[in-house]
């Protein structure tokens, strides 16, 4: 069921610019979707399209049942985030945090006590009592989201709400926004170029490019299963290694092969020719039998396991090591791929082999 659905959403600029191109999306009660994509893909023109901040050129958006398309931002019952954050300077940190609900006609020691306790969740406690302009830009940015999630509308919408701060902070921050989320089931709309966040918060993923919607699922889904070769060089740190090659029938099962290599035997059939032979770090293992040889060039230790790069004949290929067993830079070695972990690719179109 759908709860807040765009259909066939357009926006084009004055200038020309086509920013967001026939948007189909359904997102049910309670769902927690991101929108993910490179800068200028149309992320936020669709986040301020769904706020009421910019009018659609066509299409259609509902909320509830009722469509919205046209109907006053003030009029939807939607709570924002922006990347760009505004504190009112003349307001303590708890008066901030407190004003949505002081509109929303709150009484006051309600609406103290639900600050109170956002701060706490947010280690804010210590600052209630200050003004904006005595805070770093970060403890800004966690007030202004402790403001913008103290009342619980329709939807939430959170445009980059992350932006400035640190890593260590962004990951907490993102726990808070998915926990206050899970808790108060508010259907959330969250924007952000970095596929970390998304993987981290999302109910569903929606990959986005050139002002259109590429894929739409899962996390694990999107991770596992790009849709095409921009899906999988976007989702995953590091990417799917991509590898320009060929597939070949042979005695029933698919030989794939590329500079001369046969990597890997796929038991599935697959059309004949060129292809991008795309597999994940993880589905590639240093073997000394392996028939993929190279030279490590870098070897990245992650705590609990390690990446190593390692140049080929194919290009340079990133597997998968064990935590305890180091690789010296300069050395040979060898490395099999996983046939599970496979994936083809029209080299010309981009898209998924089926
Ligand atoms: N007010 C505007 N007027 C004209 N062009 C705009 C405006 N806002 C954004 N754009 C253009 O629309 C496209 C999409 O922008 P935007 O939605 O901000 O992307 P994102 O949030 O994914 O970075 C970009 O090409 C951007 O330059
Ligand atoms: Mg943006």
């Amino acid at each position: 069921m759908s709860f807040l659905a765009l259909e066939k959403l357009a926006k084009v600029w004055p200038d020309g610019t086509a920013a967001v191109r026939g948007v189909d999306l359904s997102i049910a009660q309670g769902e927690f979707i991101v929108l993910l994509g490179p800068s200028g893909c149309g992320k936020t023109t669709t986040l301020r399209m769904i706020a009421g901040l910019e009018t659609p050129t066509s299409g259609r958006i509902t909320l509830a049942g009722r469509e919205i398309t046209r109907l006053p931002a003030a009029e939807r019952d939607i709570g924002m985030v922006f990347q760009f954050y505004a504190l009112y300077p003349h307001l303590t940190v708890a008066e901030n945090i407190a004003f949505p609900l002081e509109c929303a006609g709150v009484p006051r020691d309600e609406r103290m006590a639900a600050a109170r306790k956002l701060a706490e969740q947010l280690e804010l406690t210590a600052l209630l009592d200050s003004r904006p302009r005595a805070l770093s830009g970060g403890d800004q940015q966690r007030v202004a989201l402790a403001r913008a999630m103290a009342r619980k509308p329709a939807v939430w919408l959170m445009d980059e709400p992350l932006g400035t701060l640190d890593a260590s902070r962004r990951a907490d921050m993102c726990d808070f926004i998915r926990a206050q989320q899970l808790e108060h089931a508010v259907p959330t709309v969250y924007v952000t170029h970095d596929q970390e966040e998304a993987m981290r918060l999302a109910d569903r993923v929606v990959v986005m490019n050139g002002g259109e919607v590429l894929q739409v699922g899962a996390p694990e889904q999107v991770y596992a299963e790009p849709a095409s070769l921009f899906v999988a060089r976007f989702v995953g740190s590091p990417g799917m290694n991509l590898i320009e090659g060929f597939s070949r029938a042979s005695q029933g099962v698919t030989l794939l092969e590329s500079a001369g290599v046969a990597l890997v035997k796929c038991p599935k059939l697959v059309r004949e020719g060129p292809v991008v032979i795309g597999v994940r770090p993880e589905h590639v293992a240093p073997d000394p039998a392996g028939a993929l040889r190279g030279r490590v060039a870098l070897d990245a230790f992650m705590g609990s396991h390690r990446y190593l790069h390692v140049d080929t004949g194919c290009g340079r290929v990133v597997a998968l090591g064990a935590a305890d067993r180091p690789s010296a830079v300069g050395e040979d070695i060898g490395l099999s791929i996983d046939p599970s972990g496979v994936r083809l690719f029209d080299s010309d179109a981009g898209s998924r082999l089926a």
